[in-house]
């Protein structure tokens, strides 16, 4: 049959998201709920001398007031527990917790929440990573020694000599700044303990069991005795892996014994929930004259903001990406994650790739230009190939196909431009001195071109982290199966992937998909597939799911009914580097794309519009293709304001951008006009029916490929993110 994989099969959810009938982590309600205000430090550093909470306690309708005395194991944290649920000595970012107040309504919860009277003595702050790094620096973390978060070095031959032996050598400098997730509905949730004495933590996130583990750790409780279940959803995108408010929820409903509640406001969730991480890469890339590129030093720091959260993986994937998706002899890269007091940060949408590669990926046009090369041929005499060996040294995971990704969208490209008419950029030999427009008229303010950009993105946990999917399939029936309960812990974060499960188990189970149910949002109730992140569930959840719907139709034919089977998909492994040679097998799976993207420049005010976007990625199959376009066009929307738009900034530690008048989001009217997704479908060994992942993909390309559209259109290279008419108009107007 396979009438289900590779259909536009609509989503089951949408029709209640836009009418407002699902239900969000806000719209729960319990009878006789409290409600919960946190009382943030406000302050970037600064030591705690006194927290007097009796004003707020003998204030109407106040329940409780909860400080970190409350707190069972009061330190938490998805890879290092270094941050504490509420702060006892120290603050350490505006957003870190001190106190929480519990009272009978959300507004005697703010009011009393003014009246708790914290006293501080202010520290030091720091909040330039460079600066944290020299000696003599405030310590953000007193025992740790250094504000050193994480180093990742990587070693490949010999960059230095391959560099001075280069006919052609670049340095390049490029900054990125944080990016919030800003998705619709902020931090919200309840909690309440059940019949059966367990806590019930009922918001969203991005990986149920992770969740549980954390809360479970802070309250010293089983966790069994912790049961986190998501509801409806507007995003994540890396933001929610992080606990925010589900931890505070529990140790109030706890403490308490009485269901409670949260919603954040945006200025709240703009305060507390890490951001994508600011970097700031300086590198050097050599090439000798026939375009081969021969050496690559590349030096990335991170500002890792207060706490730990996911930085030490963050700035792994930054490093290996120094060099782009370009098999490059001679590498020495090196990141640095930093603690600072400014808000930390941690996932985000392509997770360190995106930074990484507007680097790499303006660095190889320019190196083209230099040599007078098309900077498409540029790429393709360098781009990942099959077999091509990584900056640690070992050989690429089979199904490279960045190339066929460029030469789509190329091949795209040249249909629709009409070459006679105007001089294509990307096509044409051109040099840094002679920038040539894409487009036409070179007279006018209003400039048009087009830039070209690859990326690559690994697809699972990397670096040996543990990586497993476990799900289980039921059937019922009689003679035949008249339906299947699946069941895998898949976080749906408005990406899709219960859908996606449900066509795969339909496919596999020969069933339509109306007779297969999915049981995903419960800790409780379903298997553990790991998170909702690194462009994963599909591959993983998929191949779970696969795998133990084929063994309950083994069940179901020798006679078993109901027949239950469960399966864990474990990926081919990856591994830690080598201390000493930085060799090893960082990733399973990867992801690869390429965009081409036009834009119009206003040379008088460094306005930029982006026109069209062509994105075409290789996502293996895509086995729903409505939502692989969808993926594409929200990622490309995202990416818009990334590169564009959203400029959140911090000064001394405190947030200068805290609401959407001031971090600008793109709306429906800064989105492309025209966004052409191109889906290829070469196999990837490890997904289910070859599938691969692509939610990250479309971030990593956009931000280089506007930065050159930019250049094409203007001759100036604009290298600092967001590219914002001020810097944009001041690049233009350096080069003159
Ligand atoms: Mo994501 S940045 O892999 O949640």
């Amino acid at each position: 049959m396979n009438t289900l994989i590779g259909a536009s099969l609509p989503r089951p959810d949408a029709l209640d998201k836009v009418t407002g009938a699902a239900r969000y982590p806000g719209d729960l309600v319990r009878p006789g709920m409290l409600h919960l205000k946190v009382v943030f430090a406000g302050r970037p550093h600064a030591r705690i001398l006194e927290i007097d909470s009796a004003a707020a306690l003998a204030a109407p309708g106040v329940v409780a007031v909860l400080t970190a005395a409350d707190v069972p194991h009061n330190a938490y944290g998805l890879i290092d527990a270094d941050q504490p649920v509420l702060c006892a000595d120290v603050v350490r970012f505006v957003g870190d917790k001190v106190a929480l107040v519990v009272a009978e309504s959300r507004d005697a919860a703010e009011a009393a929440a003014r009246l708790v009277r914290v006293s501080y003595e202010d520290l030091p702050v720091v909040s330039d990573p460079r600066a944290a790094l020299e000696p003599g620096a405030p310590l953000v973390h007193a025992g740790h020694g250094s504000n050193l978060l994480s180093h990742c070095p990587i070693r490949k031959g010999d960059a230095a000599a391959a560099l001075s032996a280069a006919d052609v050598v670049l340095e390049g400098e490029f900054s990125t700044s944080w990016q919030d997730h800003a998705f619709l509905q902020p931090e919200a949730g309840v909690a309440y303990v059940d019949e059966q004495g367990r806590v019930v933590i009922e918001t969203a996130g991005q990986w149920l069991h992770e969740d549980r583990r954390q809360i479970a750790s802070v309250l010293g409780l089983p966790e069994e005795q912790v049961v986190v279940r998501y509801a409806a959803i507007g995003g994540a995108f890396g933001g929610r892996e992080d606990l925010s408010v589900q931890h505070l929820l529990a140790l109030a409903a706890w403490r308490l014994g009485r269901p409670v509640a949260i919603v954040w406001g945006r200025d709240e969730s703009m305060l507390a929930h890490h951001k994508r991480h600011p970097m700031r890469v300086r590198c050097r890339w050599g090439a000798l004259r026939d375009g081969r590129i021969v050496g690559v030093e590349s030096e990335v720091v991170a500002d890792g903001g207060a706490y730990a959260s996911t930085s030490a993986e963050v700035i792994k994937v930054a490093a290996l990406f120094a060099s782009g998706c370009y098999e490059v002899p001679n590498i020495s890269a090196d990141g640095y994650a930093v603690y600072t007091n400014n808000l930390p940060s941690g996932a985000f949408r392509g997770f360190g790739a995106p930074q990484a590669q507007l680097a790499s990926e303006v660095m190889v046009t320019r190196l083209a230009h230099a040599l007078g090369i098309d900077p498409a041929e540029m790429r393709r005499i360098n781009l990942y190939r099959e077999g091509s060996i990584e900056p640690t040294q070992s050989p690429l995971p089979p199904g490279v196909s960045v190339r066929a990704c460029m030469e789509a969208a190329l091949g795209e490209l040249r249909s629709r431009l009409q070459i006679a008419d105007c001089r294509l950029q990307i096509g044409a030999a051109s040099t840094a001195s002679q920038p040539q427009s894409a487009i036409c008229n070179h007279q006018s303010a209003i400039r048009r071109a087009w830039g070209l950009a690859c990326g690559i993105k690994n697809l699972g946990y990397s670096f040996g982290f543990p990586e497993q999917a476990t799900a289980s399939v039921a059937l019922f029936g009689g003679s035949q199966v008249e339906r299947a309960e699946v069941r895998a812990g898949a976080a749906e974060v408005g990406q899709g992937v219960s859908l996606i499960l449900r066509q795969i188990a339909a496919e596999g189970l020969g069933l339509t998909l109306d007779q297969v149910a999915l049981i995903s949002d419960d800790s409780a109730e379903a298997p553990n597939v790991g998170s909702a992140s690194a462009s994963r569930l599909t591959i993983m959840a998929g191949r779970a799911v696969q795998d133990a719907a084929a063994a309950a139709l083994r069940e179901w034919r020798a006679e078993e009914r109901p027949a239950r089977a469960t399966a864990q998909y474990r990926p081919p492994a990856t591994t830690a580097l080598d201390p000493v040679t930085t060799a090893g097998r960082p990733n399973y799976a990867y992801g690869y794309a390429a965009q081409a993207v036009e834009v119009e420049v206003d040379t008088r005010t460094g306005l930029v519009r982006v026109l069209t976007v062509i994105s075409a990625h290789d996502v293996g199959r895509a086995i729903n293709r409505q939502q692989v376009e969808g993926q594409i066009e929200g990622g490309v929307a995202q990416a818009l304001g990334y590169a564009l738009l959203e400029h959140f900034q911090m000064r001394e530690g405190q947030v200068l951008t805290p609401h959407f008048s001031s971090y600008l989001l793109p709306t429906a009217l800064d989105t492309p006009p025209e966004i052409v997704p191109i889906i290829l479908e070469l196999a990837d060994p490890e997904g289910p029916h070859g599938a691969r992942g692509v939610a990250e993909l479309p971030l990593v390309p956009f931000a280089p490929a506007v930065a050159e559209a930019i250049y094409n259109a203007t001759g100036a290279w604009v290298c600092d993110q967001p590219f914002t008419p001020e810097r944009v108009l001041a690049a233009i107007r350096a080069q003159t």
